[in-house]
């Protein structure tokens, strides 16, 4: 993307979501056919999406195509971070997730220092990854978010030491005062992307997953605006997302897109997710958004967002990923288990001690090296040259 200051004037601070009613009626009129050649969207990008996700007259392989040639002219190409979950401790109820302080089953887990370094000297020597999320639960205390914070921030500042290059945190939303805490490890020219996935946008919906009494993320308001507040503090990479299968699509799309724009237009380099929902312990997560419906969401928000990469996870299996690997422009291989990578042994996903189960449980390495073998590269990543 083009440099643009963090300061420009043309975007208001804090976001909103539009009004999808009128959003809707945008889309309405306009003429999908024509939207898969332009890179400009008059009428906005989300009402650009939602057009092309409901046209009946434009079949997904179109825009996939059309959504391909124009994230072909990204460099680089495909980049790549592991995430680390440094513990499965958290003060929050998210119904979908086996990490829920309600969720009695859930073996509590936390890793240290020795822990932590070790886990990143697997990722980079043994899998061959320069890139890393670290992630938490969100917690409840002022005490223990600054102190959480304070711990993420030394790990971030560890990461760069030992030889990472690219570096994201999902620790839940932050404040102002946490993120000076976990900012003083770093400076605002370093890759350290903040992730905060709205989950759904849909304030009722919202409830529902993430409400309950006294729960941290029940806060829609603080983890909307997180984002801004970073951007504010004059930090740069951001990562929204949507969880697909929580609430209606078309509306998720509308809110998910028009977010990006938003802070795409403050100067941010944004990165955009949006994992699908899988299995977790004690948690039903039924509502499953069918691949051919998944596919066309993505690449009608990769159409309308050109310039923002998509990230894509093991989350889905390898034949899922090769549907939509050229619309993405983050791979991201790993376990939602806490400090799961190893030496010698297989990654491990304990359903016990696990966010959720992903689908396909290759180490990195392996996920990596199988798309570097058909020609593509991926920044972040040299295949390593250790036996398996
Ligand atoms: N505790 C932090 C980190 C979340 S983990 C927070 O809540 O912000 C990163 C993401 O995993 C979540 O934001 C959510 O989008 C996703 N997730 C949660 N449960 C999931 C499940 N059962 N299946 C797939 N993804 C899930
Ligand atoms: N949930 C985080 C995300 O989607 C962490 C993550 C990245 C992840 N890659 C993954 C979780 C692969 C499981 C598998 O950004
Ligand atoms: Fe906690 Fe995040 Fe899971 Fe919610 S999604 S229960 S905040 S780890």
């Amino acid at each position: 993307m083009t440099e643009r200051s963090l300061d420009q004037a043309c975007a208001p601070t804090a976001f909103t979501a539009p009004d999808f009613a009128e959003v809707s009626a945008a889309a309405d009129a306009l003429d999908a056919g024509s939207l898969l050649d332009s890179r400009d969207h008059p009428a906005g990008r989300a009402a650009t999406a939602l057009a092309l996700y409901r046209s009946t007259e434009v079949p997904t392989e179109d825009i996939v195509a059309a959504a391909t040639r124009l994230a072909e002219r990204r460099s680089p190409r495909l980049h790549t971070f592991s995430p680390l979950y440094t513990t499965n401790h958290c003060d929050s109820d998210c119904k979908m997730c086996g990490m829920r302080r309600s969720n009695t089953g859930m073996v509590r887990r936390f890793s240290g220092k020795r822990e932590i370094e070790e886990q990143l000297r697997i990722l980079l020597e043994h899998e061959g990854v320069r890139g890393v999320g670290f992630l938490t639960g969100e917690y409840d205390e002022p005490y223990t978010r600054l102190a959480n914070a304070f711990r993420i921030g030394w790990a971030i500042e560890r990461a760069f030491q030992l030889g990472f290059d690219r570096v994201y945190y999902n620790i839940g939303s932050m404040t102002d005062e946490e993120i000076a805490v976990l900012g003083e490890w770093i400076t605002p020219e370093q890759p350290v992307t903040m992730c905060v996935f709205q989950e759904t946008y849909n304030r009722t919906t919202y409830d529902r997953f993430m409400g309950g009494a006294g729960a941290p993320k029940a806060d829609y308001d603080r983890r909307l605006s997180s984002f801004d507040r970073w951007l504010d503090a004059g930090f740069r990479h951001v990562n929204p997302g949507a969880l697909i299968g929580l609430h209606d699509v078309e509306s998720e799309i509308v809110a998910l897109v028009a977010h990006a724009e938003h802070l795409d237009r403050r100067g941010a380099v944004v990165d955009v997710s949006v994992p699908r929902l899988r299995p977790a312990l004690a948690s039903s997560n039924k509502t499953k958004v069918d691949d051919d419906s998944y596919v066309r969401l993505i690449a009608c928000v990769a159409l309308a967002c050109p310039d923002n990469r998509i990230v894509l996870t093991n989350r889905e299996d390898r034949a899922f990923r090769a549907r939509v690997l050229d619309l993405c422009g983050v791979i991201s291989p790993g376990s939602p288990d806490v400090a799961p990578y190893r030496r010698s042994d297989a990654i491990a996903n304990e359903e016990n001690s696990s966010q959720f189960l992903v689908a396909e449980l290759s180490r990195p390495s392996v996920i990596l090296a199988d798309i570097t073998s058909t020609g593509r590269s991926i920044a972040s990543f040299d295949e390593p040259v250790v036996a398996r």
